[in-house]
Protein backbone atom coordinates (compact mmCIF):
# COMPACT_ATOMS: atom_id res chain seq x y z
CA UNK A 1 0.00 0.00 0.00
CA UNK A 2 2.85 2.22 0.88
CA UNK A 3 4.81 1.19 -1.88
CA UNK A 4 2.15 1.86 -4.21
CA UNK A 5 1.53 5.50 -3.27
CA UNK A 6 5.25 6.12 -3.19
CA UNK A 7 5.48 5.29 -6.61
CA UNK A 8 2.32 7.29 -7.64
CA UNK A 9 4.28 10.10 -6.01
CA UNK A 10 7.20 9.81 -8.02
CA UNK A 11 5.12 9.13 -11.14
CA UNK A 12 3.40 12.87 -10.18
CA UNK A 13 6.80 14.25 -9.68
CA UNK A 14 8.07 12.72 -13.11
CA UNK A 15 5.30 14.02 -14.80
CA UNK A 16 4.97 17.05 -13.60
CA UNK A 17 8.19 19.25 -15.01
CA UNK A 18 6.65 22.67 -14.76
CA UNK A 19 3.44 23.94 -12.59
CA UNK A 20 1.35 23.85 -15.86
CA UNK A 21 1.70 20.02 -16.08
CA UNK A 22 1.17 19.62 -12.36
CA UNK A 23 -2.60 21.07 -12.60
CA UNK A 24 -2.78 19.24 -15.67
CA UNK A 25 -2.03 16.43 -13.50
CA UNK A 26 -4.10 17.29 -11.06
CA UNK A 27 -7.23 18.42 -13.37
CA UNK A 28 -6.93 13.98 -15.13
CA UNK A 29 -7.03 12.99 -11.38
CA UNK A 30 -9.84 15.28 -10.74
CA UNK A 31 -11.66 14.45 -13.60
CA UNK A 32 -11.25 10.66 -13.40
CA UNK A 33 -13.36 10.83 -9.81
CA UNK A 34 -15.63 12.76 -10.92
CA UNK A 35 -15.02 16.02 -10.67
CA UNK A 36 -16.76 18.81 -13.15
CA UNK A 37 -14.82 22.18 -14.64
CA UNK A 38 -16.46 25.33 -13.60
CA UNK A 39 -14.96 28.51 -15.21
CA UNK A 40 -14.90 31.58 -13.55
CA UNK A 41 -16.16 32.94 -16.54
CA UNK A 42 -20.16 31.23 -16.34
CA UNK A 43 -22.34 30.97 -13.84
CA UNK A 44 -22.08 28.14 -11.56
CA UNK A 45 -25.08 25.66 -10.48
CA UNK A 46 -24.14 23.66 -7.93
CA UNK A 47 -25.89 20.58 -6.81
CA UNK A 48 -25.62 18.74 -3.33
CA UNK A 49 -23.33 15.91 -3.08
CA UNK A 50 -21.24 17.66 -6.49
CA UNK A 51 -17.40 17.84 -7.32
CA UNK A 52 -16.13 20.84 -8.75
CA UNK A 53 -12.77 22.47 -9.55
CA UNK A 54 -11.87 25.67 -10.85
CA UNK A 55 -8.67 26.95 -12.87
CA UNK A 56 -6.93 30.10 -13.16
CA UNK A 57 -4.01 30.92 -14.98
CA UNK A 58 -3.58 27.45 -16.16
CA UNK A 59 -1.42 27.07 -13.17
CA UNK A 60 -3.66 27.13 -9.96
CA UNK A 61 -6.50 25.05 -9.14
CA UNK A 62 -9.22 25.18 -6.16
CA UNK A 63 -11.94 21.68 -5.86
CA UNK A 64 -14.65 21.27 -3.60
CA UNK A 65 -17.02 19.02 -2.61
CA UNK A 66 -20.82 20.30 -2.07
CA UNK A 67 -21.92 17.95 1.04
CA UNK A 68 -25.22 16.47 2.07
CA UNK A 69 -27.11 19.31 4.73
CA UNK A 70 -26.09 22.46 5.46
CA UNK A 71 -22.08 22.55 5.18
CA UNK A 72 -21.01 24.70 8.52
CA UNK A 73 -17.53 26.04 6.81
CA UNK A 74 -14.85 25.31 5.08
CA UNK A 75 -11.84 22.98 5.41
CA UNK A 76 -8.87 24.39 3.29
CA UNK A 77 -5.43 23.26 2.53
CA UNK A 78 -3.44 25.07 0.40
CA UNK A 79 0.31 24.06 -1.61
CA UNK A 80 2.36 25.53 -4.28
CA UNK A 81 2.56 24.00 -8.00
CA UNK A 82 5.77 26.04 -8.67
CA UNK A 83 9.25 25.17 -7.89
CA UNK A 84 12.38 27.75 -8.42
CA UNK A 85 13.91 27.26 -11.55
CA UNK A 86 14.67 29.46 -14.74
CA UNK A 87 12.12 31.19 -17.01
CA UNK A 88 13.38 31.36 -20.97
CA UNK A 89 12.92 34.13 -22.35
CA UNK A 90 10.66 34.95 -25.21
CA UNK A 91 13.59 35.22 -28.22
CA UNK A 92 16.07 32.33 -26.96
CA UNK A 93 18.44 31.55 -29.20
CA UNK A 94 21.90 33.56 -28.26
CA UNK A 95 24.86 32.98 -30.44
CA UNK A 96 27.53 32.64 -28.54
CA UNK A 97 31.54 32.17 -28.08
CA UNK A 98 33.13 28.73 -29.33
CA UNK A 99 30.37 28.55 -31.91
CA UNK A 100 27.57 27.57 -29.16
CA UNK A 101 23.90 28.78 -29.49
CA UNK A 102 22.49 29.28 -25.47
CA UNK A 103 19.29 30.10 -24.19
CA UNK A 104 18.69 33.45 -22.60
CA UNK A 105 17.18 33.03 -19.35
CA UNK A 106 16.22 34.98 -16.04
CA UNK A 107 16.29 33.03 -12.54
CA UNK A 108 12.50 32.35 -11.07
CA UNK A 109 12.41 32.35 -7.45
CA UNK A 110 15.33 31.72 -5.34
CA UNK A 111 17.37 28.43 -6.47
CA UNK A 112 20.58 27.02 -5.26
CA UNK A 113 22.60 27.87 -8.88
CA UNK A 114 25.34 26.00 -8.74
CA UNK A 115 23.27 22.47 -8.67
CA UNK A 116 22.15 23.78 -12.25
CA UNK A 117 24.98 22.82 -13.79
CA UNK A 118 26.41 20.06 -15.69
CA UNK A 119 23.45 18.04 -16.00
CA UNK A 120 20.98 17.35 -18.32
CA UNK A 121 17.77 19.92 -18.49
CA UNK A 122 15.03 20.65 -21.06
CA UNK A 123 12.33 22.96 -21.32
CA UNK A 124 8.51 22.48 -20.33
CA UNK A 125 5.82 25.11 -20.03
CA UNK A 126 2.55 26.44 -21.94
CA UNK A 127 2.59 28.31 -25.55
CA UNK A 128 -0.59 30.65 -26.48
CA UNK A 129 -1.15 29.55 -29.97
CA UNK A 130 -3.48 30.74 -32.97
CA UNK A 131 -6.43 28.71 -33.66
CA UNK A 132 -9.60 29.05 -35.67
CA UNK A 133 -11.64 31.90 -33.62
CA UNK A 134 -9.37 32.84 -30.97
CA UNK A 135 -6.09 32.57 -28.90
CA UNK A 136 -5.69 29.01 -27.17
CA UNK A 137 -3.02 27.64 -24.38
CA UNK A 138 -1.10 24.32 -25.02
CA UNK A 139 1.14 22.62 -22.66
CA UNK A 140 4.65 21.61 -23.65
CA UNK A 141 7.27 19.52 -22.76
CA UNK A 142 10.80 18.54 -24.72
CA UNK A 143 10.81 15.13 -23.26
CA UNK A 144 14.32 14.67 -24.44
CA UNK A 145 17.58 15.66 -22.40
CA UNK A 146 18.14 19.15 -24.49
CA UNK A 147 20.28 21.59 -22.59
CA UNK A 148 23.42 22.03 -20.12
CA UNK A 149 24.95 24.52 -18.25
CA UNK A 150 28.61 23.54 -18.33
CA UNK A 151 30.83 24.65 -15.39
CA UNK A 152 34.35 26.46 -16.34
CA UNK A 153 36.91 23.57 -15.77
CA UNK A 154 38.84 24.07 -12.63
CA UNK A 155 42.00 24.28 -14.47
CA UNK A 156 40.86 27.70 -15.85
CA UNK A 157 38.97 28.54 -12.53
CA UNK A 158 41.39 27.53 -9.66
CA UNK A 159 38.94 29.37 -6.79
CA UNK A 160 36.18 27.12 -8.23
CA UNK A 161 36.07 25.01 -4.47
CA UNK A 162 36.32 28.26 -2.38
CA UNK A 163 32.61 29.19 -3.42
CA UNK A 164 32.95 30.99 -6.79
CA UNK A 165 29.69 33.61 -7.71
CA UNK A 166 27.30 32.38 -10.75
CA UNK A 167 25.77 35.15 -12.61
CA UNK A 168 22.69 34.66 -13.85
CA UNK A 169 22.93 36.90 -17.28
CA UNK A 170 26.56 34.88 -18.07
CA UNK A 171 27.44 31.83 -16.26
CA UNK A 172 24.12 30.06 -15.93
CA UNK A 173 22.95 30.18 -19.89
CA UNK A 174 21.92 26.65 -21.35
CA UNK A 175 23.67 24.95 -24.57
CA UNK A 176 21.24 24.06 -27.02
CA UNK A 177 23.98 23.38 -29.52
CA UNK A 178 26.51 24.59 -31.92
CA UNK A 179 26.00 26.44 -34.99
CA UNK A 180 25.62 29.66 -35.94
CA UNK A 181 21.63 29.64 -37.06
CA UNK A 182 18.82 31.04 -34.73
CA UNK A 183 15.13 28.99 -35.06
CA UNK A 184 15.87 25.84 -34.29
CA UNK A 185 14.31 26.12 -30.64
CA UNK A 186 11.34 26.99 -31.60
CA UNK A 187 10.89 24.56 -34.39
CA UNK A 188 11.68 21.90 -31.59
CA UNK A 189 8.72 23.68 -29.11
CA UNK A 190 6.19 23.92 -32.27
CA UNK A 191 7.37 20.02 -32.85
CA UNK A 192 7.23 18.75 -28.97
CA UNK A 193 3.53 20.71 -28.69
CA UNK A 194 2.33 19.50 -32.36
CA UNK A 195 1.23 22.67 -33.54
CA UNK A 196 2.70 24.38 -36.30
CA UNK A 197 5.67 27.05 -35.40
CA UNK A 198 3.93 29.95 -37.58
CA UNK A 199 1.07 29.79 -34.61
CA UNK A 200 3.02 29.85 -31.76
CA UNK A 201 2.08 33.65 -30.17
CA UNK A 202 4.40 33.58 -27.19
CA UNK A 203 6.17 31.20 -24.90
CA UNK A 204 6.11 30.59 -20.91
CA UNK A 205 8.90 28.42 -19.94
CA UNK A 206 10.82 26.79 -17.85
CA UNK A 207 14.01 24.75 -17.18
CA UNK A 208 13.49 21.51 -15.86
CA UNK A 209 15.99 19.04 -14.58
CA UNK A 210 16.10 15.53 -16.57
CA UNK A 211 16.68 13.86 -13.44
CA UNK A 212 13.82 11.27 -12.45
CA UNK A 213 12.47 10.89 -9.19
CA UNK A 214 13.13 7.95 -7.22
CA UNK A 215 13.31 6.18 -4.12
CA UNK A 216 16.79 5.70 -2.57
CA UNK A 217 18.51 4.69 0.69
CA UNK A 218 19.57 1.51 2.16
CA UNK A 219 15.74 0.21 2.58
CA UNK A 220 14.29 3.15 0.28
CA UNK A 221 14.05 5.07 2.76
CA UNK A 222 14.49 8.40 1.35
CA UNK A 223 13.04 9.89 -2.25
CA UNK A 224 14.58 11.95 -4.09
CA UNK A 225 13.28 14.53 -6.67
CA UNK A 226 13.34 17.72 -8.54
CA UNK A 227 10.55 20.28 -6.92
CA UNK A 228 10.05 18.15 -3.81
CA UNK A 229 8.90 21.43 -2.54
CA UNK A 230 6.31 21.56 -3.08
CA UNK A 231 4.99 18.88 -5.17
CA UNK A 232 4.88 16.77 -2.55
CA UNK A 233 2.59 18.68 -0.40
CA UNK A 234 0.44 19.03 -3.32
CA UNK A 235 -0.07 15.06 -4.43
CA UNK A 236 -0.10 14.58 0.03
CA UNK A 237 -3.21 16.89 0.43
CA UNK A 238 -4.92 15.91 -3.15
CA UNK A 239 -4.62 12.46 -1.85
CA UNK A 240 -6.09 13.02 1.31
CA UNK A 241 -8.74 15.69 0.10
CA UNK A 242 -10.26 12.54 -2.78
CA UNK A 243 -9.91 9.64 0.47
CA UNK A 244 -11.64 11.89 3.10
CA UNK A 245 -15.45 10.81 4.16
CA UNK A 246 -17.72 13.68 4.69
CA UNK A 247 -17.61 15.69 7.43
CA UNK A 248 -19.95 18.45 7.23
CA UNK A 249 -18.03 21.26 6.09
CA UNK A 250 -17.14 21.90 2.64
CA UNK A 251 -13.42 20.31 1.99
CA UNK A 252 -11.54 23.08 -0.82
CA UNK A 253 -7.82 21.63 -2.19
CA UNK A 254 -6.34 24.69 -3.22
CA UNK A 255 -2.98 24.71 -5.42
CA UNK A 256 -1.15 28.08 -6.15
CA UNK A 257 1.04 29.05 -8.51
CA UNK A 258 4.08 32.06 -8.13
CA UNK A 259 4.21 31.37 -4.40
CA UNK A 260 8.64 31.42 -5.08
CA UNK A 261 8.09 34.79 -6.54
CA UNK A 262 5.84 36.31 -4.06
CA UNK A 263 2.26 35.17 -5.26
CA UNK A 264 1.56 38.55 -6.10
CA UNK A 265 0.12 37.53 -9.60
CA UNK A 266 -3.43 36.50 -10.85
CA UNK A 267 -3.72 33.28 -9.70
CA UNK A 268 -1.11 33.53 -6.64
CA UNK A 269 -2.06 33.09 -3.24
CA UNK A 270 -2.24 37.23 -2.74
CA UNK A 271 -4.94 37.37 -5.73
CA UNK A 272 -8.60 37.22 -5.29
CA UNK A 273 -8.46 33.85 -6.89
CA UNK A 274 -9.59 32.26 -3.48
CA UNK A 275 -11.98 34.24 -1.94
CA UNK A 276 -13.59 34.76 -5.66
CA UNK A 277 -14.61 31.10 -5.43
CA UNK A 278 -15.89 30.10 -1.45
CA UNK A 279 -18.00 33.23 -2.40
CA UNK A 280 -19.12 31.83 -5.37
CA UNK A 281 -20.00 29.46 -3.35
CA UNK A 282 -21.53 30.43 -0.04
CA UNK A 283 -23.91 32.49 -2.48
CA UNK A 284 -24.77 29.42 -5.04
CA UNK A 285 -25.27 27.17 -1.85
CA UNK A 286 -27.74 30.14 -0.30
CA UNK A 287 -25.33 30.55 2.65
CA UNK A 288 -23.64 33.58 4.40
CA UNK A 289 -20.11 33.97 3.68
CA UNK A 290 -19.06 35.97 6.84
CA UNK A 291 -20.39 33.18 9.06
CA UNK A 292 -19.36 30.18 6.55
CA UNK A 293 -15.64 31.98 7.37
CA UNK A 294 -15.81 32.35 10.67
CA UNK A 295 -16.46 27.97 10.73
CA UNK A 296 -13.28 27.65 8.44
CA UNK A 297 -9.36 26.75 8.75
CA UNK A 298 -6.79 26.43 6.74
CA UNK A 299 -3.62 24.05 6.40
CA UNK A 300 -0.65 25.87 4.63
CA UNK A 301 1.56 22.95 3.70
CA UNK A 302 5.11 23.33 2.04
CA UNK A 303 8.01 21.63 2.77
CA UNK A 304 10.19 22.00 5.96
CA UNK A 305 14.08 21.67 6.78
CA UNK A 306 15.03 18.64 7.92
CA UNK A 307 18.09 18.77 10.14
CA UNK A 308 21.01 18.95 7.85
CA UNK A 309 23.62 15.23 9.00
CA UNK A 310 26.54 17.23 8.30
CA UNK A 311 25.34 20.89 9.83
CA UNK A 312 23.20 20.45 12.87
CA UNK A 313 24.14 23.57 13.94
CA UNK A 314 21.82 25.13 11.44
CA UNK A 315 18.75 23.84 13.60
CA UNK A 316 17.45 25.31 16.88
CA UNK A 317 17.27 23.93 20.33
CA UNK A 318 14.38 21.45 20.45
CA UNK A 319 13.35 21.98 16.95
CA UNK A 320 14.93 19.62 14.79
CA UNK A 321 12.55 17.64 12.27
CA UNK A 322 14.03 14.54 11.07
CA UNK A 323 13.34 12.59 7.67
CA UNK A 324 10.73 10.31 8.52
CA UNK A 325 9.77 11.08 11.00
CA UNK A 326 6.47 12.66 10.27
CA UNK A 327 4.56 15.98 9.21
CA UNK A 328 6.00 19.38 10.31
CA UNK A 329 4.05 22.05 12.42
CA UNK A 330 6.12 25.48 11.04
CA UNK A 331 6.23 27.90 13.85
CA UNK A 332 7.53 31.75 13.53
CA UNK A 333 6.84 34.85 16.15
CA UNK A 334 6.99 37.24 13.51
CA UNK A 335 3.95 35.44 12.11
CA UNK A 336 5.81 34.38 8.44
CA UNK A 337 4.10 30.69 9.81
CA UNK A 338 0.58 31.38 10.95
CA UNK A 339 0.33 28.48 13.18
CA UNK A 340 -0.56 30.01 16.98
CA UNK A 341 -1.78 27.93 19.97
CA UNK A 342 -5.70 27.28 18.94
CA UNK A 343 -4.46 26.38 15.04
CA UNK A 344 -1.51 24.01 16.21
CA UNK A 345 -3.81 22.24 18.49
CA UNK A 346 -6.73 22.06 16.18
CA UNK A 347 -3.86 20.28 13.92
CA UNK A 348 -2.34 18.46 16.47
CA UNK A 349 -5.64 16.46 17.30
CA UNK A 350 -6.25 15.66 13.80
CA UNK A 351 -2.71 14.36 13.61
CA UNK A 352 -3.68 12.11 17.10
CA UNK A 353 -6.72 11.18 15.88
CA UNK A 354 -4.81 10.48 12.54
CA UNK A 355 -2.00 8.08 14.82
CA UNK A 356 0.45 10.67 12.41
CA UNK A 357 3.70 11.89 14.63
CA UNK A 358 3.92 15.27 14.72
CA UNK A 359 7.72 17.28 14.76
CA UNK A 360 7.85 21.02 15.51
CA UNK A 361 9.98 23.45 13.07
CA UNK A 362 10.98 27.15 13.66
CA UNK A 363 14.24 28.92 12.42
CA UNK A 364 17.27 29.20 14.45
CA UNK A 365 16.34 32.11 16.36
CA UNK A 366 19.10 34.53 14.92
CA UNK A 367 17.87 33.48 11.34
CA UNK A 368 15.53 35.01 8.83
CA UNK A 369 13.49 32.30 7.66
CA UNK A 370 11.35 32.01 4.13
CA UNK A 371 7.68 32.70 4.01
CA UNK A 372 4.47 30.10 2.56
CA UNK A 373 1.56 30.67 1.39
CA UNK A 374 -0.67 30.59 4.89
CA UNK A 375 -0.10 34.52 5.90
CA UNK A 376 -0.46 35.64 2.48
CA UNK A 377 -3.66 33.99 1.97
CA UNK A 378 -4.82 35.41 5.73
CA UNK A 379 -4.64 38.92 4.03
CA UNK A 380 -7.62 37.91 1.77
CA UNK A 381 -9.21 35.32 3.77
CA UNK A 382 -8.96 35.66 7.75
CA UNK A 383 -9.59 32.32 9.18
CA UNK A 384 -7.58 29.95 11.81
CA UNK A 385 -4.26 29.01 9.79
CA UNK A 386 -1.56 26.52 10.38
CA UNK A 387 1.62 25.98 8.35
CA UNK A 388 2.74 22.52 8.18
CA UNK A 389 4.86 20.26 5.77
CA UNK A 390 7.04 17.21 5.59
CA UNK A 391 10.95 17.52 6.12
CA UNK A 392 13.29 17.62 3.07
CA UNK A 393 17.12 18.29 2.55
CA UNK A 394 18.47 20.81 -0.03
CA UNK A 395 15.31 22.99 -0.23
CA UNK A 396 15.76 24.71 -3.75
CA UNK A 397 18.19 22.67 -5.00
CA UNK A 398 17.84 21.55 -8.31
CA UNK A 399 17.09 17.49 -7.01
CA UNK A 400 15.87 17.36 -3.49
CA UNK A 401 15.78 15.00 -0.54
CA UNK A 402 13.15 13.72 1.25
CA UNK A 403 11.70 10.95 3.47
CA UNK A 404 9.68 8.23 1.49
CA UNK A 405 7.54 7.41 4.46
CA UNK A 406 6.63 10.48 5.59
CA UNK A 407 4.21 11.16 2.42
CA UNK A 408 1.97 8.25 4.00
CA UNK A 409 1.90 10.14 6.93
CA UNK A 410 0.35 13.17 5.22
CA UNK A 411 -2.33 11.59 2.90
CA UNK A 412 -3.19 9.92 6.36
CA UNK A 413 -3.27 13.28 8.22
CA UNK A 414 -4.72 15.32 5.33
CA UNK A 415 -7.74 12.37 5.15
CA UNK A 416 -8.42 13.05 8.68
CA UNK A 417 -8.65 16.61 8.41
CA UNK A 418 -10.95 16.87 5.37
CA UNK A 419 -13.33 14.50 7.00
CA UNK A 420 -13.69 16.60 9.78
CA UNK A 421 -15.23 20.30 10.20
CA UNK A 422 -14.19 23.47 12.22
CA UNK A 423 -17.18 25.07 13.83
CA UNK A 424 -17.40 27.62 16.87
CA UNK A 425 -20.07 26.55 19.40
CA UNK A 426 -22.41 29.65 20.92
CA UNK A 427 -20.31 29.00 24.24
CA UNK A 428 -16.85 29.96 21.90
CA UNK A 429 -15.95 26.19 22.08
CA UNK A 430 -14.50 24.76 18.74
CA UNK A 431 -15.73 21.90 17.68
CA UNK A 432 -14.06 19.35 15.16
CO1 LIG B 1 7.77 25.80 -0.92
Amino acid sequence: MEQELIRRLLDFLNASPSCYHAVDNLVRRLEAAGYERLRESEPWTLRTGGNYYVVRGDSSLVAFRVPGGVPAGFMLAAAHSDSPTYKVREEAEILSAGNCVRLAVEPYGGMIARSWLDRPLSVAGRLAVRREGGIATRLVNVDRDLLVIPSVAIHLDREVNQGTALKANTDLLPLLGCGTERGRFRALLAEAAGVPGEDILSTELFLYPRSSAVTLGAEGELVASPRLDDLQCVFGCLEGFLAAKEGGSVPVLCVFNNEEVGSGTRQGADSTFLTDVLERVCAALGRDWPCMAANSFLVSADNAHAVHPAHPELSDGAERPVLNGGVVLKYNAGQKYTTDAVSAAVFREVCRAADVPVQRYSNRADLPGGSTLGNISSAHLSIPSVDIGLPQLAMHAAYEVAGSRDTALLVRAMTEYFSRSFRYLPDGTIQL
